[in-house]
């Protein structure tokens, strides 16, 4: 049973900017569970771009300060005031939690029960970029088996995701990264070719589609790297804008949209939660699960921490060229947390 007026470790938002100057570790009040409501331990929660643009006030939707951030994670159920949900249960958290913190309350039915085949630290990174990646393969352009598509970023959270669901949808992508080393380590996780940013990227992207027509581009990057999708996109292809990692506008040349006919669409997975059947989402969460508890969705992880160490693993997220997901651990203790 819960102590009258429980705190909690937190991360804590104290105002919009430097993301490693505006947060600090501290506490928070805990609410005892109403009916229908549980009361969380939460086990990780990673540090995402996005989570990174809300701290720097710069996001399409931002929680008031001070406050706990932290856009999605995985937890334990202690205490539940709920039928749906039984004490023990691990869950995915939603949208809204504050995931940077140990324990909080919340809403039973707003919590999807995690398969318990799922490692709970995938689990973890499973509701924005696998459902970003799942979304967009599905929802914009029809594609069948033999299919090839192209994105950017193929090495981040999203891009990974893209190339695993894609292969076992059976499409094919062409993955283009910035650093050498990256085209055998995507290779071996499905990958059908991969090559580097630069120059005419357009051109080099048809070459390895050898005639095929690429109906569909992702674009997380901006800038001159979503000009080389979008002027490798077929006759009325379509690119979905989804992330701007360079923070360079899309430039895109008439002639693309007047001759080639091409679509630009963006893409933000929470208004996808917020507008999507909850059959389609629950689809989509089985989809993702079961790929998760094979192994064939897989994120690798590149530094966890505990929220005390919240100032060096926002630095970590925040360096090029990592080989991996920043996680939190909020019900760890330093000593038992290997950093990078
Ligand atoms: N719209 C949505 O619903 C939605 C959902 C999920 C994610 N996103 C967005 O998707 C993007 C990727 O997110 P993630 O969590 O998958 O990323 P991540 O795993 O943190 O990886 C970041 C990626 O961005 C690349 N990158 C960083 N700076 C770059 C630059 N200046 N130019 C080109 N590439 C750069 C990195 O390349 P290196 O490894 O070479 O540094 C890496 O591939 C972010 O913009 C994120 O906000 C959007």
């Amino acid at each position: 049973m819960m102590r009258e007026s429980m705190r909690s470790p937190a991360v804590v938002l104290r105002e919009f900017g430097v993301p490693s100057v505006v947060v600090q570790p501290g506490e928070v009040d805990v609410r005892e569970p109403a009916a229908e409501e549980v009361l969380l331990e939460v086990e990780y929660a990673p540090v995402n771009p996005a989570d990174i643009n809300v701290l720097e006030g710069k996001y399409g939707a931002l929680p008031t300060p001070p406050c706990v951030p932290g856009v999605e994670g995985v937890a334990r159920v202690v205490l539940s005031r709920s039928d749906l949900i039984k004490e023990g249960q691990r869950v995915l958290l939603p949208a809204g939690f504050g995931s940077w913190r140990r324990w909080g309350t919340c809403l039973a039915s707003s919590l999807v029960p995690l398969d318990p085949d799922v490692p709970a630290e995938q689990a973890a990174m499973l509701r924005i970029n696998p459902a970003t990646a799942d979304c967009m393969l599905r929802e914009f352009v029809s594609l069948s088996p033999g299919d090839f598509i192209v994105q950017n970023a193929s090495n981040s959270g999203v891009g990974r995701s893209v190339i695993q669901i894609a292969r076992a949808m059976g499409v094919m992508t062409i993955n283009v990264v910035r650093r050498p080393e990256l085209i055998s380590e995507l290779s071996d996780i499905g990958a059908d070719q991969v090559i580097l940013e630069g120059e005419k990227l357009s051109s080099r992207i048809l070459e390895l589609a050898d005639g095929r027509p690429l109906k569909l581009g992702l674009n997380a990057v901006g800038g001159e790297s979503a000009l080389g999708i979008a002027g490798a996109l077929a006759d009325s292809g379509t690119m979905i804008t989804y992330g701007a990692m360079s923070r360079q506008p899309l430039r895109v040349p008439n002639g693309l949209l007047i001759f080639k006919n091409i679509t630009l669409r963006g893409f933000w997975v929470s208004r996808w939660y917020r507008e999507a059947e909850a059959r389609k989402i629950s689809e989509m969460f089985e989809r993702l699960m079961s790929m998760a508890a094979t192994g064939a969705l897989h994120t690798p992880i590149a530094g966890r921490y505990t929220l005390n160490e919240i100032v060096p693993a926002l630095e970590h997220a925040q360096t090029d060229r990592r080989s991996g997901k920043v996680l939190l651990c909020p019900n760890h203790s330093p000593k038992i947390v290997p950093t990078k």
